[in-house]
């Protein structure tokens, strides 16, 4: 392969820019042409390509988001959409993709590798850690480490008052987010879709008193209409349980800003690297994973089939560690 394309696409995760970096240094160390595809797929259809030299990426290793922009694009999931995307391709003799994005964005990558037979890689890139065949996702430590400080926060607010908190994160239908970082800030529990649809676990934490000992609860809640959301729960205790002082916070968008820590850096870094490994290997259609500290090659319909469990021993862990 002689030259890649490197996008970033759906929602920004910190580490994207450190992938784009490894990306490009990696192909450019193999004598590779490296492109960079602005505004993900939507850039690829609307011809924002530049081609990169090594100081394109200089001085972004540090900065969250992602500087090649990104896009959730309807075009690209019309055959029309793909056509264009692949004539520019060949326009500027791009040979291979390079995917930096979550499920929705490697979906589109498996589907354009399909039909027309181009050589693509994924990155799993977003903050929700959703992806199978990966321990984890570039983003996710940062994100976790933001929640975890604005959780240290509420608490503060929490214990002064004697309040019950209901703090959503995001996720979108995976719980990752929400269990790690109860542990890490040591709240009472996390209601959770993939628990949610099992058991009501707000009517159990209410039946246990939410947590009898102490004089103020924190209770981690995924986004998700299988959860219902902060706003409902909390609306549902007030209801029933006027006793609680219950109050909302919806941390949003500020959980997918922010630097990148070490490990989201390094991990990008790793991929990216692997990413153009993978294509001098001939690999097709994989995601780039890690698992056990090793780098994996993880097929795209793997990677992207939605049954990601949750670990039962992290939630073992929380159940232990608020009693
Ligand atoms: O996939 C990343 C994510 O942040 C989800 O956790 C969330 O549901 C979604 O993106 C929000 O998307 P948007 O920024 O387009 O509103």
């Amino acid at each position: 392969i002689k030259s890649v394309g490197v996008l970033t696409s759906g929602g920004d995760a910190p580490g994207m820019n450190a992938a784009i970096r490894a990306v490009t240094r990696a192909g450019i160390f193999n004598n590779m042409k490296v492109y960079g595809i602005y505004r993900g797929y939507r850039g690829l259809i609307s011809d924002e390509i530049m081609e990169f030299k090594t100081n394109s990426v200089s001085n972004i290793i540090q900065q969250g988001g992602t500087m090649l922009k990104t896009a959730r694009s309807a075009d690209f999931m019309t055959e029309e959409g793909r056509r264009i995307a692949y004539e520019n391709m060949q326009k500027h003799g791009i040979e291979a993709l390079v995917v930096i994005g979550g499920d929705g964005s490697l979906t589109g990558a498996a589907i354009f590798a399909n039909e027309y037979n181009i050589p693509v890689v994924g990155l799993p890139g977003t903050i929700d850690n959703d992806l199978n065949g990966t321990d984890t996702t570039i983003g996710y430590d940062t994100a976790l480490n933001t929640i975890m400080q604005s959780m240290d926060k509420i608490r503060d607010t929490a214990t002064s008052h004697e309040r019950l908190f209901f703090i959503e994160v995001m996720g979108r239908n995976c719980g990752y987010l929400a269990l790690n970082s109860a542990i890490a800030s040591g709240a009472e529990a996390a209601i959770i879709p993939e628990i949610s649809i099992e058991k009501d676990q707000l009517a159990e934490l209410i039946e246990q008193g939410f947590r009898k000992s102490k004089n103020s609860s924190m209770v981690l809640v995924t986004e998700s209409e299988v959860t219902g959301g902060a706003m409902k729960l909390a609306e549902r205790v007030k209801k029933e349980y006027p006793q609680y002082d219950v109050r909302v916070s919806i941390l949003g968008h500020l959980q997918r800003g922010g630097s990148p820590t070490a490990q989201d850096r390094i991990l990008a870094s790793r991929m990216g690297v692997a990413a153009i490994q993978a294509l001098m290997e001939y690999q097709r259609n994989v995601m780039i994973g890690i698992r056990e500290n090793e780098i994996v090659y993880v097929p795209f319909k793997r990677a992207i089939k939605k049954d990601r469990e949750i670990s039962r021993e992290m939630l073992e862990v929380l159940r232990i560690s608020s009693i």
